[in-house]
């Protein structure tokens, strides 16, 4: 069986083409703002712009027609919403008029299926850590889908880096810049917020930008970044003994950052969990995701009629069936 995943929720639009064993293409363009955020309008365009550009290189990479394809898969939510009509609009279309049958995928839900699948996963804690979403997951029991143990209180770990970028006014305003002048920054005290096994990072936020100007934009990146994986870490220990898993997962697209899994790996070994982390190309949003979990739906019998199919912008990974 072949699937074709769009993703489409918010920078990233990635077209993934993959069977039941192997990911045959994973195509991607982002929309990069440069100095203001993500404004949703422009990320849509940029995404209809380019779907067709993206789509043929990962038809032409995997050596599929998409007549060859037997299921459309597309990131459903959540998201932005103008990202996720460009991505909904093209799959209706693939769908209706290639007659395939159409699953939407909750894009959470697709970063945890695919992390599962690279690493070889039996029943983990996920401690799934991106822009939007900061949360502790653990898996499918007693007829409930997923079960958020814990999670951010206001705003997600990536946005807290987006949002320190631009009060730091970097040119290219993302985490990444963060990261990089942290690893030669040093630490100083910031607010610490950790409620049980929730977390908080908008007073963290404050705090830093107060400090602009009195410290070094290094230091100021270096003690933003150890305060919120410190909160993250001590939250999914907690997590981990609570539930207690054997496994612990990182993905999204921070568990890009090598000194967040460094740290996560250590505390899995102090409590003798096994640490997996998928390659960076499946943490980072992308179609390859989409089109493993809409096999994953498929085989399950799951399916939306393509001309009733809508977007749902704020659909919650626990809210998934
Ligand atoms: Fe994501």
């Amino acid at each position: 069986m072949i699937a074709l995943g769009i993703e489409c929720t918010a920078h990233t639009l990635g077209v993934g083409i993959c069977n039941e064993r192997k990911m045959l293409a994973n195509e991607k363009e982002m929309y990069k703002p440069v100095k203001e955020g993500i404004v949703p309008r422009k990320a849509a365009e940029h995404h209809a712009r380019m779907i067709g550009k993206v789509m043929g290189r990962a038809l032409e990479k995997a050596s599929v027609g998409l007549k060859e394809v037997d299921v459309i898969a597309f990131s459903q939510g959540p998201g932005l919403g103008p990202c996720l009509k460009i991505g909904a609009a093209a799959s209706v279309y693939l769908s209706l008029k290639y007659e395939k049958p159409l699953v939407g995928v909750n894009h959470c839900h697709a970063h945890l299926e695919i992390c599962k699948r690279m690493c070889n996963l039996k029943d983990p804690l996920f401690v799934y850590v991106s822009g939007g979403n900061t949360q502790l997951v653990v898996g499918k029991k007693g007829g409930v889908p997923f079960r958020v143990l814990g999670e951010t209180l206001d705003i997600g770990v990536g946005n807290l880096f987006d949002s320190l970028a631009r009060e730091l006014e970097f040119e290219y305003a993302h985490g990444s810049e963060v990261a990089k002048l942290a690893s030669v920054g040093e630490y100083f005290e910031l607010p610490y917020t950790v409620k049980g096994m929730n977390f908080a990072f908008s007073g963290l936020l404050t705090a830093a930008a107060k400090m602009k100007g009195k410290k070094s934009t290094e230091d100021i990146c270096r003690s933003v970044m150890d305060t919120a994986f410190a909160e993250i870490c001590e939250a999914s220990e907690r997590a981990l003994l609570m539930s207690g898993k054997k496994e612990l997962a990182v993905c999204g697209g921070v568990a890009q950052n090598a000194h967040f899994c460094s740290l996560l790996r250590g505390m899995c070994k102090e409590n003798g969990a096994r640490f997996a982390l998928a390659p960076n190309e499946f943490n980072a949003d992308n179609g390859g995701m989409i089109a493993h979990t809409g096999i994953v739906q498929y085989l399950k019998g799951e399916r939306i009629d393509a001309r009733k199919a809508q977007i749902s912008q704020y659909w919650r990974i626990d809210e998934v069936k």
